[in-house]
This record gives structure tokens, C-alpha cells and sequence, in this order.
């Protein structure tokens, strides 16, 4: 039988619809719109769309998105001085720096810019306080895409508490932040990563399997316990036809689509996984969409905590 596809893009749009009277409310009492701003710095198509996207989703919730651009000749200063502004600044509530920031920023560069941003306008929940209050399991903005899954988990029915979660990956965007909210709801929580023994061994225990690599189809049938729930954070862009067309063996409409497009989006687990799963996140239309709708959640409550701070 194949496994229960768990619509994230329908959930998502729920979750936004949930958004809009506490945003006309707030609009009422502040008398303007909850406000996010966007840094983007450099001209990276990929985050050009996020960034596209996430401004679309901002507007239609009811949210002032304000997009400011660097380019990718400037340096941590201007960025540092350009998220400063934005602290100050009273009529915004949140801030978001897309990532990646350009090369030459390097890590240092980049951690300073992120650090910088002000813990209660941090809707991306990145700050080392917001990080720090996420571990010691107290009230704060938590990332965007674990804080999706968990609300897809929730309302999918899918039991969290003592649950057998297997993370794979270890980012700060994703996969640290995921297994402290699986902790955080009674999961026994498991983080896999390159250096790990016997991934097979430890993913054939997971009754949760969040696949968070960025490797297309890493994630392989024999590596799921049958009747697991997948949660695929994947998304990569194939264009080789022939491994188009070895993933989408058995998904002849995939191929066809492939086809017609010469690329398509893959996640990190592997479509004949769903053979054996119980239940899967598609990509697109899992995890993304929930990402979305989290920013938007974030930045309402960032919103909602700086009014009642007053
Ligand atoms: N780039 C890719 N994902 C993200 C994200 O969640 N937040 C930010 N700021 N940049 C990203």
C-alpha cells in the first residue's frame, strides 16, 4: 500500500488563514500593519525566489514587507549597519537575512550579520538567545521549517511522545533546531550526520524520519521502517536526465514532467519510499509551504510580544 501523503500546502494555507484576524486585530490596535524586513544581499537566483515568495506570502497575509537590497560587492559592515537600521526602527517587528549571504562574507562575516539582528525581531529564530531559549524549552521564535513540521506532525494526527525521531542533519536552520522541538514533545530523539555508523541501523529504528541533507534522494526504502512517517526538507534541482530518470522509476507522469521542463525538484528522500512508508511529505508541497507560513506566524508574533511590551 502506498504511504498517506501528507498535504503540507493545504495545511499551510489553514495555518494562514488562522494568521488573518490576529493580524487586522493587531493593525487596529497599532494602527499599521505588523512589519517584516528583508535583507538580501547579492543577486542569488534561488534566493531571489524565496525572497520573491516569501514578500508574496507577507502581502496576502495582511503583513508591510519591506525588501532592502544590498549588492554583492558589499561588505559586513554595510549589511551590519543595514540590520542595525532595522532594530531601530519602531515600525518594523521582524527581520529576516536571506541566506546565503555572498562568498566573500565568509562564516565569520556571515555569523556577525546574523548576530547582530535584535532576539525579539529574529523571525528566522536564529540569535544565540532565541537558540538558547528553544534549548532550555521556554517561550521564543523558533526557525521557520522545524516549527512548520511540528505543526504538520500535530495536524496530521501523528503521535510525537514517545516516538523514535531520527534527524538527518545537523544544521542550525533545520536539524538542531528539529530534534530540540522533538524533545521538546517527549520524542526520543536521534541527530545522524556524515560521521555517523550504521545510518541504515539507526534510521531502521525511526517511526519519525526528518531527511534534512540537501543531497537528492539520500534517503533510500531500505533506510525506513515500514509504516514510518517521512518528513523530507529536501530541496534540490536535478537536471541529469538519467538520474531523472532512476529516481522517477515508477512515476512515469514525474519523468514526463521532467521532460518538459529539462530539471526538476527533488527532495532528499527517495520517491520509491513511499512504498514502504507510512507516511511522506511531497516535494514540492510538503515542507516548503509550512516554512512559508511560519515566517508569516513569526513575525505576527514577534509583532504581538513587542506591542504588548508596549
Ligand atoms: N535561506 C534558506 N532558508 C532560509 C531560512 O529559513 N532563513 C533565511 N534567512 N535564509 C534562508
Amino acid at each position: 500500500m502506498g504511504a498517506r501523503i501528507l498535504d503540507g500546502a493545504a495545511i499551510a494555507r489553514d495555518m494562514r488563514r488562522e494568521l488573518l484576524p490576529r493580524v487586522a486585530d493587531l493593525t487596529t490596535r497599532l494602527g499599521r500593519r505588523p512589519a517584516l524586513g528583508i535583507v538580501l544581499a547579492g543577486d542569488n537566483p534561488a534566493s531571489e525566489i524565496y525572497v520573491r515568495n516569501k514578500m508574496k506570502a507577507g502581502d496576502e497575509a495582511g503583513l508591510r514587507v519591506e525588501l532592502l537590497r544590498l549588492p554583492a560587492t558589499a561588505g559586513a559592515d554595510e549589511a551590519l549597519a543595514l540590520v542595525e537600521h532595522l532594530n531601530g526602527r519602531d515600525d518594523v517587528d521582524g527581520i529576516l537575512v536571506q541566506a546565503p549571504l555572498p562568498a566573500p562574507f565568509g562564516p565569520a562575516g556571515t555569523r556577525a550579520v546574523f548576530d547582530a539582528i535584535d532576539p525579539a525581531k529574529d523571525v528566522d529564530g536564529f540569535s544565540p538567545v532565541n537558540v538558547g531559549l528553544l534549548t532550555q524549552g521556554r517561550p521564543t521564535l523558533a526557525p521557520c521549517t522545524p516549527s512548520g513540521i511540528i505543526r504538520l506532525l500535530e495536524r496530521s494526527g501523528i503521535e510525537v511522545a514517545g516516538a523514535n525521531a531520527v534527524v538527518v542533519g545537523r544544521s542550525e536552520i533545520v536539524g538542531k533546531p528539529m530534534a530540540l522541538l522533538l524533545l521538546q514533545r517527549d520524542a526520543t530523539v536521534t541527530i545522524c550526520h556524515s560521521r555517523t555508523r550504521d545510518l541504515a541501523a539507526v534510521c531502521a529504528r525511526a517511526d519519525i524520519l526528518v531527511a534534512a541533507i540537501g543531497r537528492p534522494a539520500f534517503v533510500t526504502a531500505d533506510l525506513v521502517k515500514p509504516g514510518a512517517t517521512v518528513v523530507d526538507v529536501g530541496i534540490n534541482r536535478v537536471a541529469e536526465r538519467a538520474l531523472a530518470a532512476a529516481l522517477f522509476a515508477g512515476f512515469p507522469e514525474r519523468l514526463a514532467e521532467f521532460d518538459r521542463r529539462g530539471s526538476a525538484v527533488v527532495g532528499d528522500v527517495h520517491p520509491a519510499v513511499r512504498a514502504v512508508a507510512g507516511a511522506v511529505t511531497p516535494v514540492p508541497g510538503g515542507v516548503g509551504p509550512l516554512t512559508i507560513a511560519m515566517l508569516l506566524a513569526n513575525t505576527l508574533e514577534a509583532a504581538e510580544r513587542r506591542a504588548a511590551r508596549g
